[in-house]
């Protein structure tokens, strides 16, 4: 199999993870709602999951919302502050994922206004520019804690701090965040935050809202009354339940798990530093230690990508969860990186699996992939 270098898409299912899930898919399958004992025993892992993500980000148990994802999560907290009626602002970063811009976007088509607050060249919120992002009528300020392309970790405790002045509530997507730095939800002071359970060893299509009671919030699915009324739906009891025993260790292992990962990201940094021909973007600000993000002037990122894939290594060009080819990110173009630059990134993102010789082996298959693209021209005028 090739050597994964993209665990910011993705990580792989920690086994001890998916030894606490079996039982939820086999004997134990009762329907966490129901008053017997079989509903019971399931709802009982429900409750003992929600306070596992709960600790991990600092929250009271009663603060965690169940939902299929991060994308579930993030479409509901706009949904959840901004309602029904149409009328009103929201103010989102200029480097959110796609699944908190489109939904944001799609509220715009219904009748909202939605302004993006700039980022720096280093891909971190410009917090001057954010009381002028705000408006008398805005419902919500959306910073995501770690941007999924670069790995910029965002300022929110002073992001948040300005939007409380003005009684804004804040919004952070911490879906890259949780699991991979220390994440507190009081020192953040954001009202709610997207977590995703697969993004740190968890079962895909779990994840969680995690909310502050005092908001007066909607559903973006009614139905069942489930989740104190916020989502409606039966409880995934299996994924929840691996959800939770994922964030008890990362809770655990967290400093073990950021020093693995900083050295082996730190070991494939300095190599790629040592070609004059490659950028690595946003490596001035803090960054998730997993991730890595570089540029090749001249050099097409998804060419790289797939001769990268054919040499053994799975590494992403930008966000694989929304990749378009021919788009450069939207990430890099609020950073103000040349179009051209922007369209050659690549994204390394390591994990706990990645060791020092995996890193070694893919320096070499990139300066190998780059000489011979230097002779044979490759270059994005030609494959246009
Ligand atoms: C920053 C960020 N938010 C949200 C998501 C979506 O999470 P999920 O895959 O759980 O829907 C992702 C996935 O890549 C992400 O990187």
């Amino acid at each position: 199999m090739p050597v994964y270098l993209d665990h910011n898409s993705t990580t792989p299912l920690d086994e001890r993870v998916l030894a606490s899930m079996l039982p939820y898919m086999q004997e134990l399958y009762g329907n966490a709602s129901s008053q017997h004992r079989y509903g019971r025993l399931t709802s009982g892992a429900v409750e003992r999951a929600r306070e596992q993500v709960a600790a991990l980000v600092g929250a009271k148990p009663n603060q965690v919302v169940f939902t299929g994802g991060g994308t579930e999560a993030n479409n509901l907290a706009l949904r959840a502050l901004c309602g029904r009626k149409p009328g009103g602002h929201l103010a989102i970063s200029s480097i959110e994922h796609a699944s908190l811009r489109e939904p944001a976007f799609a509220l715009r088509e219904e009748g909202w206004s939605v302004d993006e607050i700039p980022v720096t060249r280093d891909g971190v919120i410009d917090s001057v520019a954010l009381p002028a992002a705000m408006h008398s009528d805005t419902r919500v300020v959306s910073v995501m804690l770690a941007n999924n392309e670069t790995g910029a970790i965002q300022p929110l405790a002073e992001i948040s701090a300005i939007a409380h002045k003005r009684n804004v509530p804040v919004h952070t997507d911490a879906s890259q965040a949780a699991g991979k730095l220390p994440v507190d939800l009081v020192k953040l002071g954001a009202d709610l935050m997207t977590l995703s359970a697969h993004k740190f060893g968890g079962p895909q299509g779990a994840g969680a809202l995690i909310v502050n009671r005092a908001l007066s919030l909607q559903p973006l699915l009614y139905g069942g009354g489930h989740e104190q009324g916020l989502r409606a739906g039966t409880h995934n009891v299996a994924a929840i339940v691996g959800f939770g025993t994922a964030a008890e260790l990362a809770h655990h292992e967290l400093e073990a798990r950021i020093r693995h990962m900083r050295q082996i990201r730190n070991l494939i940094q300095d190599e790629l530093l040592k070609n004059p021909e490659i950028s690595v973007f946003a490596d001035k600000v803090e960054r998730l230690s997993n991730t890595l993000q570089f540029g090749v002037y001249g050099c097409h990122g998804e060419t790289l990508l797939l001769e990268l894939d054919r040499k053994g290594f799975a590494v992403s060009s930008g966000s694989a969860c929304h990749s378009d080819a021919h788009e450069p990110s939207h990430v890099l173009l609020a950073m103000q990186v040349e179009p051209e630059l922007a369209l050659s990134a690549i994204r390394v993102s390591v994990g706990m699996s990645t060791q020092d010789e995996d890193a070694i082996k893919f320096v070499a298959a990139l300066n190998t992939i780059l000489a011979q693209f230097r002779r044979t021209s490759v270059r994005v005028a030609n494959i246009k």
